[in-house]
């Protein structure tokens, strides 16, 4: 939500920044812009609309090439999408130029003080106070980081801010509460951005920076202070992916390419796992096993796509671990006043590590005394350095809006977060535990399969490029593969697309289905379980009687559903609480199909921004 850049150095700080932005508009697109210190001033520009668009109006009118600049790439919230709420955002005498990511919460009364102290503002947005009071402090003090961290002890909410001073022309300053903002420090260079991938061409030796932080860029190194001007907290890291990871490779979409790259996902988050002794070992567990054995309940908050990946959890958790399990959307727990106490485990699963929903949830857990484990997938970020222990999924930088891969590994983390459970509590035997990591080694292949056979599911999703309405039935762990496929669809087709619970359908939502409208049914497998399997059949009877047109992801050899589906994608067998690892593929590549066979903008779906950091 909102894309950051901030350069120092010796290169031309409006390219450095423009190709910055370029990777951060997965963040937001609502707008763009940019500002440059050069001869003695700033100059900057900014464009309503996708990133095209300001780079056209800097080649219409180009600015001075200068190395201090910043950037911003918009997730509207105060203020609509315009040229003039776009960022930065500067003060009267425009010296200074602010960009910001977050909301200041009491910015309707800085604005008071301020237009009272005779400050003009003039765009809607929160951010420009910032503006107008950095200019304040810092003809006091002359001194921009001083000046920041005085505005910053005035600012309440959730922010990460960015500021250059044209009477400091080498100097960047950037401050965080809560939002993302990390450091990249290269040769004579230094880079702040909201994700590594705006600076990981130039260089992969990044710092993560604690809460209530600012922090000083020049050529020659970076300073990080506490908002009170104490020592600063911020640990240096090495990025251990490269740029072609935040590059297209060929694919016309990046979710495209992230849904091809799932095989190898899924089996570097299993990687290393298991230790010589044959014991399974998560990341980081700050969580002593004695405490473990005595959780009595684990709560997995989350949100979207991972949410989804919390729900198929709960059916592994409690089978593995006969631990009782809740799942609950981050957005909605905090604020029902949830029985939490030192027995119970909270799973917050976050591809992003910074939703303001699972991070305010997981805040509440721990002030109740609760116990944290983060299922993340970027290193450093604030849900897993707020957690008591951390499994990181090895899915690589996930930049399509739309999530895929992420969810994949986020499945594979909690399936190994549940038997870990299993082993600590002794509900499951070592061999027990390996066989099904067996299983999971095996499903890399198995995804590497569907992936071979999609080309009749794009036919097929785009002879359906019409229609107004699909809708997802599942049962058991296929359920929450149902609400997936829906909501990818809605994400991406702009379509109407549900997502139920088979048996539920007759309950009420068997009333919408009429002639010919697209009804996907997930199956079960039909060995084991084959109770689940049966009633599904019955089910994809009855909506087919009704009209429905039935498509149909059953398991390689199931007979059973042929009769009554009118297009059968097949998925290799695999034990019936793994199958969302390959039963969810055919629907990313369904939903990316009808996306563009409608036309849409695959990565960067209308209204949407991949990491949400306002609640
Ligand atoms: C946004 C994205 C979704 C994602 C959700 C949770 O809404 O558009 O794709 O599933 O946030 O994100 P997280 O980073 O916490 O997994």
């Amino acid at each position: 939500m909102c894309g950051i850049v901030g350069y120092v150095g010796s290169q031309s700080a409006l390219d450095v920044v423009m190709a910055g932005l370029k990777r951060l508009e997965y963040r937001g697109y609502d707008s763009a812009g940019v500002a440059v210190l050069a001869d003695g001033g700033l100059a900057g520009a900014k464009k309503a609309g996708k990133l095209v668009n300001l780079e056209k109006a800097l080649v219409e009118r180009p600015l001075l090439a200068g190395g201090t600049g910043i950037g911003h790439t918009r997730w509207a919230t105060h203020g609509g999408p315009t040229d003039g709420n776009a960022h930065p955002h500067l003060d009267n005498a425009g010296r200074v130029a602010v960009v910001h990511n977050g909301i200041i919460e009491n910015f309707a009364c800085l604005r008071a003080e301020l237009a009272e102290r005779g400050h003009e503002l003039v765009s809607e947005t929160d951010t420009e106070v910032v503006a107008h009071l950095l200019a304040e402090e810092f003809s006091a003090c002359a001194d921009l980081a001083e000046a920041m961290r005085l505005v910053c002890r005035r600012l309440e909410g959730a922010f990460t801010l960015v500021a250059v001073h044209a009477d400091e022309p080498d100097v960047v300053v950037g401050a965080r509460r809560n939002s993302p903002l990390v450091v990249g420090v290269g040769e004579g260079e230094a880079f702040l951005a909201s994700d590594v991938a705006a600076f990981i061409a130039h260089t992969r030796s990044a710092i993560e920076l604690g809460q209530d932080q600012v922090v000083e860029l020049r050529r020659d190194g970076v300073t990080v202070t506490g908002f009170d001007g104490g020592p600063g907290d911020a640990r240096s890291y090495h990025v251990d992916w490269d740029v072609s990871a935040a590059e297209k490779g060929g694919y016309d979409y990046f979710m495209l390419k992230e849904i091809a790259e799932q095989p190898k996902a899924v089996a570097d988050t299993l990687l290393g796992r298991i230790d010589p002794a044959g014991s399974l070992t998560l990341d980081e567990v700050r969580i002593p096993a004695a405490a473990l054995r005595e959780v009595e309940k684990v709560v997995v908050v989350a949100c979207g796509t991972a949410f989804h990946a919390g729900l198929i959890a709960k059916y592994a958790i409690e089978h593995w671990t006969r631990v009782p399990c809740e799942v609950e959307l981050a957005s909605e727990f905090r604020y029902r006043d949830p029985i939490l106490d030192a027995r119970t485990l909270v799973i917050a699963i976050s591809q992003s590590g910074e939703t303001m929903d699972t991070l305010m949830a997981l805040r509440h857990a721990r002030e109740q005394g609760a116990k944290v484990l983060a299922v993340c997938n970027t290193n450093g970020s604030t849900i897993p350095r707020e957690s008591d222990a951390v499994l990181y999924t090895h899915a690589g930088p996930e930049v399509a809006v739309a999530s895929t891969k992420a969810f994949l590994t986020q499945l594979v983390a909690c399936y190994l977060v549940a038997l870990y459970l299993g082993q600590v509590r002794g509900t499951k035997w070592g061999d027990e535990i390996r066989a099904v990591v067996r299983d999971l080694a095996d499903i890399s292949g198995a995804v590497e399969r569907v992936l071979e056979t999609m080309e009749p599911v794009r036919e097929l999703a785009r002879s359906l490029a019409d229609k107004n309405t699909v809708l997802f039935l599942g049962r058991h762990v296929g359920y929450p593969v149902a609400l997936e496929g829906a909501l990818k669809l809605k994400e991406l087709a702009y379509m109407h697309a549900e997502g139920f619970a088979a048996g539920e359908l007759k309950h009420g939502p068997i009333a919408l289905i009429e002639q010919d409208v697209p009804v996907v049914v997930v199956v079960p497998s039909p060995r084991g379980r084959s109770v689940l399997h049966d009633k599904i059949v019955s089910n994809i009877q009855e909506i087919r009687a009704r009209g429905a047109r039935t498509i149909v992801i059953a398991e390689e050899g199931d007979e059973a559903v042929v009769p009554y589906a009118d297009h059968l994608i097949r998925v290799p067998a695999t034990p019936t609480l793994l199958q969302p690892l390959v039963a969810t593929v055919p629907l990313q590549v369904f939903a990316c199909e009808l996306a563009t066979a409608r036309g849409n903008e695959v990565d960067q779906p209308r209204n949407l921004a991949k990491s949400v950091t306002v609640e």
